[in-house]
C-alpha cells in the first residue's frame, strides 16, 4: 500500500439557508473562513495534494483559496449532484492519486486536527479500506445514522430520510468525514446510485458497497461530538463561534492567560496571547494580533492586526494594524488607526486618534489629539487638543516632531513641517513654519484688554457684580 496522503474538501454547495450572497464556506468564525479552517486541520495528516470541490460562487471561493492556501488545487462541480458525485469529480480529476484519501466537508470548521489524524491513523493501521468518522449524539435529526451488526461491525450508513423506524432510534451518526484507499474509493464511486430519497449519489454508500466487495471497513468514534457540527444557517454559524471561543480560551487560561470573563473575550483562532496577560470582559483579540506577556487588555477593546508589547496597558480602545511597544499606555477610548507604533513606555490617552505615527519611547498624547502622519521623538509632551493636520484636501503630509518637544494645547501643526528636538511651542499656536530646536515657537493674537468693558457695556449683570467685588468697591455686599 502507497503511504501517500491526499485531502479532499467538498464545497461546492451555496448553503442556501445562509441567506448570503457569500458562499456558505466563506463565513468566518474566529479568524478562519470555514472552509479556512478545514484546510488548516487537514494539514495534520500532511498531504501531498489538497483537492477543494468549487460549485457556488466558485471564482469567489477560488480567489479565497488562492489567498489562504495557495497550495490546494480546486475542481469544479456544476450541478451539486450529491456527495458522492463531488468525491468523484476529485478523483476523476486526478487519476493517479494513491494511498490514503481523506474526504472532509468544508462547511465543518470544529474538526480538529487530531482527530483528523487518528482516523487516518486507525485507517492505514488496520489496513481499512475506508474508515468513517462517527459520533454519538442526543440529537441525530436530519444526520446520516452508522449501522453496525451485532459485533459491533461497521455495516452501511443510512441518512435520516431513507431510514426506518429502528435506524431512526440509531444515535451514532456520520460526520461526513472518510478516510478510503484511493483504488477502492474509485472502484465504488462507479458503482454508487441514486436510488434514494433525495436521488443523489451519496458518498456515504460506499461503506456498503466496500464492504460487500470484500474490503474492510471500519470507524473511528470522535470523543467530542461537537467537532462534528457543521453550519447550515446563521444560528449555527454563531453556535460554532461559541464552541470555538470556549476551546480557546480554555486553551489559553490553562497556558496562563487570565480571562476575567471567558463569555465575553472573542480570540480569534490566529492570535497569540503570551502567558501572565490579564484580559478584562469584553475583549475581541483579532487576525494576527499577538499580546506579550504581563499585557493588560480590556475592558472593551477591540485589537485587530495589533502587536502588544510586554507589561503594556490597553483599556477601552480600538486598534487596527498597531504596535504598541513594551509598557506603553493605550486609552481609554483610544483610537489607533493603521502604522501606528508605539515605542515602549509612550502613552495614547483618552480621546486619541492616531495613522501612521511612530511615537519615541517615553513620548505622552494624554487627552484629545489627533496624531496622522507623523514621528514624534522620545519624551515628547502633545498636549490636550494638538491637531496634526495632515491633510491638505488634496494629498496627506509629513510632520515631525524632535525629542524632547513640548507642544502647547490646542495647538495645530500644519504639515509639512518640522520641529526640532527641545522646542517647546506655546498652547492654542497654528505651526505652518519649522521651528528650530530649543525655541519657543508662539503663533497666536496677542492678548488686549479693553478697560472697564463690562462696566460700560454690562453694567448690573452678574459679571459686572463680581467685577465690582473683586476691585472692591462700596456697596457691593457678598450676598
Ligand atoms: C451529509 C451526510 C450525512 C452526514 C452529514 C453530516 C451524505 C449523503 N450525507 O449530509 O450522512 O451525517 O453530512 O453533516 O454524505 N457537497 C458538495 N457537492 C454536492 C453535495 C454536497 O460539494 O454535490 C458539499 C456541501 O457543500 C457540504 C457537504 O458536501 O459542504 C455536505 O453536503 P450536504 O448536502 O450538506 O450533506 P448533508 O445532507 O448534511
Ligand atoms: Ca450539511
Amino acid at each position: 500500500m502507497s503511504s501517500e496522503r491526499s485531502a479532499i474538501i467538498l464545497a461546492a454547495g451555496l448553503g442556501t439557508r445562509m441567506k448570503s450572497t457569500k458562499p456558505k464556506v466563506l463565513h468566518e468564525v474566529l479568524g478562519r473562513t470555514l472552509v479556512g479552517h478545514v484546510l488548516r486541520s487537514v494539514r495534520a495528516i500532511r498531504p501531498e495534494r489538497r483537492i477543494v470541490v468549487v460549485g457556488a460562487a466558485a471564482d469567489q471561493v477560488r480567489a479565497h483559496l488562492a489567498e489562504v492556501a495557495p497550495e490546494a488545487d480546486t475542481v469544479f462541480q456544476d450541478k451539486q449532484l450529491g456527495t458522492g458525485h463531488a468525491v468523484r469529480i476529485a478523483m476523476d480529476a486526478n487519476p493517479d492519486l494513491k494511498g490514503t484519501v481523506l474526504v472532509a466537508f468544508g462547511d465543518a470548521p470544529l474538526l480538529r486536527a487530531a482527530s483528523i489524524a487518528e482516523l487516518v491513523e486507525v485507517h492505514e493501521k488496520k489496513g481499512n479500506a475506508v474508515t468513517v468518522l462517527t459520533a454519538v449524539v442526543d440529537d441525530p435529526t436530519g444526520l446520516g445514522r452508522i449501522v453496525r451488526d451485532n459485533e459491533g461491525n461497521v455495516l452501511r450508513n443510512v441518512e435520516h430520510r431513507d431510514a426506518d423506524h429502528a435506524e431512526l432510534a440509531i444515535r451514532e451518526i456520520n460526520s461526513g468525514t472518510f478516510a478510503c484507499d484511493a483504488d477502492v474509493l474509485r472502484e465504488q464511486l462507479d458503482r454508487l446510485s441514486t436510488a434514494n430519497d433525495q436521488g443523489e449519489y451519496y458518498l456515504t454508500d460506499i461503506i456498503e458497497l466496500a464492504r460487500e466487495a470484500g474490503h474492510t471497513v471500519g470507524a473511528v468514534v470522535v470523543d467530542d461530538p461537537t467537532e462534528t457540527l457543521g453550519c447550515n444557517d446563521r444560528a449555527q454559524l454563531a453556535e460554532l463561534r461559541r464552541i470555538l471561543q470556549g476551546r480557546i480560551n480554555t486553551e489559553l487560561m490553562k497556558s496562563g492567560v487570565t480571562m476575567d470573563d471567558p463569555a465575553t473575550t472573542w480570540i480569534d483562532a490566529t492570535v497569540k496571547v503570551a502567558p501572565d496577560v490579564l484580559i478584562h470582559p469584553g475583549v475581541q483579540l483579532k487576525g494576527a494580533t499577538a499580546v506579550d506577556s504581563g499585557a493588560e487588555i480590556g475592558p472593551d477593546t477591540t485589537l485587530t492586526d495589533t502587536i502588544v508589547g510586554a507589561d503594556a496597558e490597553v483599556v477601552r480602545s480600538h486598534a487596527t494594524q498597531a504596535h504598541i511597544g513594551e509598557g506603553a499606555h493605550v486609552g481609554p477610548y483610544a483610537h489607533l488607526r493603521p502604522a501606528s507604533k508605539l515605542a515602549e513606555r509612550s502613552k495614547i490617552g483618552a480621546f486619541v486618534e492616531t495613522k501612521n505615527l511612530e511615537m519615541g519611547a517615553g513620548a505622552k498624547a494624554a487627552h484629545l489629539a489627533y496624531l496622522g502622519d507623523v514621528t514624534v521623538g522620545a519624551d515628547a509632551n502633545i498636549g490636550c487638543g494638538v491637531i496634526v493636520a495632515n491633510y491638505d484636501g488634496v494629498k496627506k503630509h509629513h510632520t515631525e516632531i524632535g525629542e524632547g518637544v513640548f507642544v502647547g494645547c490646542d495647538s495645530v501643526l500644519v504639515a509639512p513641517v518640522s520641529v526640532g528636538d527641545g522646542a517647546y511651542i506655546g498652547a492654542g499656536s497654528t505651526i505652518v513654519k519649522d521651528v528650530e530646536p530649543g525655541d519657543l515657537a508662539v503663533a497666536r493674537a496677542r492678548q488686549a484688554a479693553l478697560e472697564d468693558w463690562v462696566a460700560k457695556k454690562r453694567p448690573g449683570t452678574v459679571s459686572d457684580k463680581a467685577a465690582r467685588r473683586a476691585k472692591g468697591e462700596a456697596g457691593v455686599s457678598e450676598a
